[in-house]
This record gives C-alpha cells, structure tokens and sequence, in this order.
C-alpha cells in the first residue's frame, strides 16, 4: 500500500510498515493541499492536527484514498459518515491510551487538591508563595464522579480506588459487570453531582451541549474540583470561570478545549487551573501501542 502519515507515528511501528513492504510518506498538508495529495495515496493515517473533511474526501475519491486511521480514541476530526459513503473505510486505535489518558487525568485531580501547577509556575517567577499555597486537601477518603464509564473512565475508577478515594460513575449506557467486578456503582448524574468532590468527564463529544455547564454545576458540591481531558466542547467554559471566582468551584484541570490553541485566556491563566496542551494520550507507551494497532489495521485490510 502507498500510505500517506500526516502528523507523525512510531519510529518502530513506521520501520515495521516499511519491512512489510509499504510505501509510507511522512507529510503534512496544509488543509488546501491536502485532499488532492490524498488521491495519490491508498491509506492515511492521522492524529489529531490533520482534519479530513467532505471537501478532501471528494478530492480523494478522485483517486485511490481506501482507509483513513485515526491513531487515537475520538474521529470528531475526520467526517466519518462521509467518507463511509463513499466507500472509504475510517479506523481508529481506541485501546491504546486509554491507562495514558486516565493517568492524566489523576495527575490532574493531584494537582487540583495541591496546587501543583501554579505554585510551580510562580516559583519561576522568584515568588515562594508557601502561605497561598498551604490549604491542600487528599484525595484519599473523597468521592470521585465519574462521567462516561468507558476505557479510560474504567482505568481511572481503578487507580482513584487504589488510593482510597470513594469513585461513583455515570454512563448512558450501564454494563453491570463492569461496575460489579469493580466494585464501582453506577449512580444518577444528578446524584453523582450532588455527591462528588472531583468529577472527571470521559465521554466523547457529546451532541446537544456541554455536560458541565451552569445547571450541572449548581447541582455540584461546594468548593467541587472538575477535571475533563475527554473532549473541550464537553464543557461549557464561561460557567466553569464564572463558578472559580464565585468559589462553587474550587478548582480544575484542563487537557481540553473548545478552540484549540485554547482562546479562553482568563481560564487558563486562573490560578485554579491546571492545563495541559491535550496530550492526554502523548506517552512513549501510548504511541507504541497506536503504532502496533496501525500496523495491524493495515495488515488487516482487505
Ligand atoms: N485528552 C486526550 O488526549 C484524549 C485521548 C483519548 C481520548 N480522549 C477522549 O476521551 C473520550 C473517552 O474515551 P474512551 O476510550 O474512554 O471512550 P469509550 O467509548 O470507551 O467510553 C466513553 C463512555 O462514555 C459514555 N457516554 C457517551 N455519552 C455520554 C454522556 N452524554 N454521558 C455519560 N456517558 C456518556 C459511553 O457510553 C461510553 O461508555 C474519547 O471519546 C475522547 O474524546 C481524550
């Protein structure tokens, strides 16, 4: 196969492509380029820089463009059901980050209850501001809500249990063995809420509007923690800045944006956030596994 990747891959899981026999281009398009690079190429494989919208995939139909893989969990930037209907088929890795993600997601409860990210921040800056930051709190002995129970909500729920936090989980879609061989309940969302000093959000982009926003959060326990590294649009950020300065929100940890680069300046300069440039599933172990998962999808491929 001739296979274009565009935002980069596993030097290994490249070298092993290229020992099977495939003719694999390392290149990125600019959106205006990229649809008509697309007709030369049988497959593509992408992250999340490049977005494969109608427009490339009608280019590409002109030509040999088979397979799209997206080397990660969420497709919200390829138009999958577009490119079905030309025949095209859309993959996507969905293992392989999930223990990457939720450790993410840990470190930024951590950093939420000690203030991890911004005393470290002001410290560059000469300050030694130990007073401001001497009100931290455990996470042993408090409830963790989780939104969407799926992979990485399930890895989550099993490390906060393993340092003692309480977890409870919301899913849309209940399996009761997975919450029973856990020991993980499923509860109502508006009881998760009212009941959870974190919540963590692992659902994918929703439809119909972010799940945190001002009504879930005055539903909330006071002086609650939220953490989403699912996707930005699961958030509505206005409320959650207005809940920081009110206090209803003590405070948060942010992989993910509505607009990224994130526009939301005031939020991710609030001394109660903690951010990350979504690199939830940015480890060496994570890209391993994506890179392995590709070569078999392509292996695969009939
Ligand atoms: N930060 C990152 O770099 C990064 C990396 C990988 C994935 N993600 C995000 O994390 C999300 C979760 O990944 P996953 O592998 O655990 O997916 P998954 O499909 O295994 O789990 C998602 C769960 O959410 C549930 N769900 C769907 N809509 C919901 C709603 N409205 N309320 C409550 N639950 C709902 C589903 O039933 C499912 O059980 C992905 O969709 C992606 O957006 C982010």
């Amino acid at each position: 196969m001739r296979i274009l990747v565009t935002d980069g891959m596993d030097k290994g899981a490249l070298a092993v492509l290229r020992e099977l026999g495939h003719d694999v281009v390392e290149q990125f398009y600019e959106p205006d380029e990229l649809g008509k690079a697309l007709q030369d190429f049988d497959a593509v494989v992408v992250r999340s820089k490049t977005k494969v919208r109608a427009n490339h995939i009608d280019e590409a139909c002109k030509g040999k463009l088979k397979l799209i893989i997206r080397g990660g969990v969420g497709v919200d930037n390829i138009d999958v059901k577009y490119a079905e209907s030309k025949g095209i088929t859309v993959k996507n890795t969905p293992k392989a980050s999930s223990q990457s993600v939720a450790e993410l997601a840990l470190g930024l409860m951590f950093s939420c209850a000690r203030f991890i990210g911004h005393s470290g921040y002001t410290m560059r800056n000469d300050q030694w501001e130990k007073k401001a930051y001497s009100k931290g709190i455990e996470l042993q002995g408090k409830t963790l809500g989780i939104i969407g129970f799926g992979r990485i909500g399930q890895h989550l729920g099993k490390m906060a249990k393993a340092i003692g936090m309480d977890v409870i989980a919301f899913d849309i879609f209940k399996v009761p063995t997975i919450s029973d061989e856990l020991g993980i309940p499923y509860v109502e969302l508006d009881d998760l809420l009212k009941k959870s000093d974190f919540i963590s959000v692992h659902a994918p982009a929703v439809d119909g509007g972010a799940i945190i926003n001002a009504e879930t959060i005055a539903k909330m326990k006071d002086g609650v923690n939220i953490i989403n590294t699912s996707r930005g649009t699961n958030l509505d950020e206005a409320a959650l800045l207005a809940a920081l300065e009110s206090g209803k929100v003590h405070a948060a940890g942010l992989d993910v944006f509505s607009v990224e680069p994130p526009t939301c300046k005031e939020l991710y300069n609030h001394p109660m956030v903690s951010c990350t440039p979504h690199i939830g599933a940015q480890t060496a172990e994570a890209q391993k596994r994506i890179g392995a998962e590709i070569v078999d999808i392509i292996s695969n491929f009939k």
